[in-house]
């Protein structure tokens, strides 16, 4: 199987584990998610699905979802009154603990708040994105308000990091998230603790928030992981 098709096959296959009727559903964001949600829809369209009350986790998520006719809450609607039963989402990077990063597609804010408000949580990745240390070869989004980018800088470089604003494609000047934001994408040359930059990074003015989920502080973050492999077959761990 290319990458493509175990992405595909990755986010059906939670989905049809996971998903039951009446759920309120967390959806992610990105290539691997959009598979699940696409999956979602089909199943709600052939009535084995029903009663699903789905919270996007970005703008991308909002119009496939508004395409497959899948029924979109806020975290705020009285249905979903801040707690949702499940979310799957992708990754960018998976440690052995299954710990990772996540914001490679810069929608790392609300992804961050429905993982803290999902009773479960599910990380949906083909085999390229396991990793043995988090933030040395994919770089760890931060979002930050636009106006804090120099200071929030020489914070990170102070921390250890090499920090680079992320460009936007085909529009002049830095990706703008669906908040208003910036991102500085950051790397570290040896491995560092994620659990504890997790909550450091996040005590920076200027930071809204960075893409390691652990589950620091004093939020449950125990995600089922689904890892598609080229060979067409999926593990869970
Ligand atoms: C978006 C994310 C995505 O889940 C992550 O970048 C993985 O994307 P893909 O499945 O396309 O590789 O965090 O902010």
């Amino acid at each position: 199987m290319n990458q493509n098709e175990t992405k595909e096959l990755v986010g059906r296959t939670a989905v049809d584990a996971l998903v039951k009727s009446g759920m309120k559903l967390g959806l992610g964001t990105g290539s691997t998610a959009l598979p699940a949600i696409r999956r979602v829809g089909e199943l709600l369209a052939e009535g084995r699905l029903t009663n699903i009350f789905a919270v996007p986790t970005s703008f991308q998520t909002v119009i496939e979802c508004e395409n497959r006719g899948i029924p979109l809450f806020t975290l705020n609607s009285k249905e979903i009154g801040g707690k949702l039963d499940l979310t799957i989402d992708g990754a960018d990077e998976v440690d052995p603990q299954n710990r990772c990063v996540k914001g490679g597609g810069g929608a790392l804010l609300l992804e961050k708040i429905a993982a803290y408000a999902s009773s479960s949580y599910a990380l949906v990745v083909d085999e390229s994105k396991l990793a043995e240390n988090l933030g040395l070869s994919f770089a760890v989004p931060i979002e930050v308000v636009s106006e804090a980018r120099i200071p929030v800088t020489m914070a990170l470089e102070k921390l250890g990091a090499e920090v680079k604003l992320r460009e936007a494609l085909r529009k002049a000047g830095p990706v703008v998230t669906d908040h208003g934001n910036i991102i500085l994408d950051i790397r570290f040359t040896s491995p560092v603790d994620p659990v504890a930059f997790e909550k450091e990074l996040n005590l920076i003015p200027g930071v809204v928030e960075n893409g390691f989920f652990t589950g620091a502080s004093k939020y449950p973050f125990k995600p089922r992981v689904f890892i598609g492999h080229s060979g067409g077959t999926v593990e869970t761990r």
